[in-house]
């Protein structure tokens, strides 16, 4: 079942802790080159890092978390390294599957996969399956992912869906149809690397999300340095449009109502 929680259509509950954390993991070839190794070593050391990431997030309670691992316009990228990128998909999934589904994770990958080979798409077809009943943490890989993509393909499969009601489709009505429906929106986004930009991750989505930058290449973002992000989350305000003063008032009858 879908979970709609539309930060313009509804104000979020204020959590402590993020439901949802979307990260770009970016730098494993500035990190490797470092080390005077090819960009491969850097994204393998990278996989080690998500399998880091899922397990804090296990401990820390997160609910989901949604990793981007190669976008619609990674294929621009030399062809060796794309080969590279996609082997290293099929042997984490050939390795971790098993792992994830005992550890109560369900995994689901987003993205255009049709440009995938019939081997990966395969294995993720039953990587998906394997774990469609657990629910402690929902891992959404990211794949052939882009964010127009994803407003595109939502509002051609609700035109095939509502042609009748074309010209006054609603923010509700799209949504569903939108990759991760499945999701609350992230209440964090994190990106390491240093580079402060969205590269057409989830734009939909990331509306009211807090963002949060860190020059930490992506291997060496340690469960230490994911706290700091989470505890800058913590830091912040999120009025979602209103006025401070709102809510400090909102939280002051709140403890009234307590007592
Ligand atoms: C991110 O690291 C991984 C992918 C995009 C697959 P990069 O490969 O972009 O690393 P840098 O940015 O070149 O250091
Ligand atoms: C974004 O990283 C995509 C992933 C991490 C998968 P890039 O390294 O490809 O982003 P740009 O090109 O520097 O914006
Ligand atoms: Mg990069």
């Amino acid at each position: 079942m879908a979970i709609f929680s539309s930060s313009t259509r509804q104000v979020p509950a204020a959590v402590a802790v993020p439901r949802h954390v979307a990260v770009i993991m970016d730098g494993n070839g500035r990190w490797a080159k470092k080390r005077l190794l090819p960009r491969v070593a850097g994204h393998v050391k990278g996989v080690e890092l998500v399998r880091e990431m899922v397990r804090a997030c296990l401990e820390r309670g997160i609910g989901h978390l949604t990793l981007f691992a190669f976008s619609s316009e990674n294929w621009r990228r030399p062809p060796e390294e794309v080969t590279l990128l996609m082997q290293l998909f099929v042997k984490a999934l050939e390795q971790e599957v098993d792992k994830l589904a005992r550890n109560g994770v369900r995994l689901r990958v987003i993205g255009d996969l049709a440009r995938f080979d019939p081997r990966l798409r395969e294995l993720i077809q039953r990587g998906e399956e394997k774990t469609a009943g657990n629910d402690r943490l929902a891992l959404t890989i990211a794949a052939n992912y882009g964010g127009r993509w994803d407003i595109l393909q939502a509002a051609n499969s609700l035109a095939k869906a509502a042609p009748e009601r074309l010209g006054a489709w609603t923010e509700a009505d799209l949504e569903p149809h939108l990759a991760m429906s499945f999701a609350p929106e992230p209440d964090l986004f994190i990106r390491t690397g240093g580079e402060e930009r969205i590269s057409n991750f989830l734009l939909w989505q990331l509306a009211y999300t807090e963002l949060y930058f860190t020059p930490t290449l992506w291997p060496d973002f340690t469960t230490a340095e994911f706290d700091k992000a989470i505890a800058s989350f913590q830091q912040r305000e999120r009025r979602f449009g209103r006025t401070s003063e709102q809510l400090t008032e909102k939280a002051a009858s709140g403890e009234a109502a307590a007592r």
